[in-house]
């Protein structure tokens, strides 16, 4: 599976604090990963649209977690630019990781994440810190490789449900 990996902070971008999330996204997905595109942009709404863009339609990318910028701060724009350019989204992704999150920490309400998918590859907005992409990529971490095949077209990995 090739995974993009995007750190979305002004602070990281600038050089003044290192992306500690980045590392941890590949860490819990690394038995998963055959090869991996990182990216490390500021809270731009158009760099990080770019960035995603490139992510799916160039590097074909499977999966690409993003990394901060969903919450409340001025700056945050992660789920805007992701739902620009989204073509389907898939709100149970998200709805999930809150749901989990929320039994963890009251403060996952405060997380405006989106998911979606762009052509064959699918985009996971997670928040900001190293400890809630764990806590999040483990909600998430059992449907990955079903949500890879059925976007490449294999229905066969459903074991025939479909239509029941
Ligand atoms: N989700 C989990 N699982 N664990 C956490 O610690 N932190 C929350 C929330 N989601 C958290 C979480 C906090 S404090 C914020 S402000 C929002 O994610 C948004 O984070 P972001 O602005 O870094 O993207």
């Amino acid at each position: 599976m090739k995974f993009g990996i995007v750190c979305i902070s002004d602070r990281c971008f600038q050089g003044s604090v290192s992306d500690k999330s980045g590392p941890a996204i590949e860490e819990c997905v690394a038995a998963l990963m055959t090869d991996k595109e990182y990216r490390l942009v500021p809270d731009e709404k158009e760099m990080i649209i770019a960035c995603l863009i490139e992510l799916c339609d160039s590097c074909a990318c499977d999966i690409i977690f993003t990394t901060g910028g969903t919450g409340f701060a001025p700056r945050d724009i992660t789920p805007e630019a992701t739902l620009a350019v989204i073509e389907k989204q898939v709100p149970g992704i998200s709805e999930a990781i809150r749901a989990e999150s929320l039994k963890i920490t009251s403060r996952a309400m405060l997380s405006r994440a989106v998911s979606g998918i762009r052509g064959k590859s699918l985009i996971i907005n997670l928040p900001g810190s190293p400890k809630a992409v764990r806590e999040s990529i483990g909600i998430v971490y059992p449907i990955l490789e079903h949500a890879v095949e059925t976007l490449s077209g294999n229905t066969q990995s459903c074991g025939g449900n479909y239509g029941k």
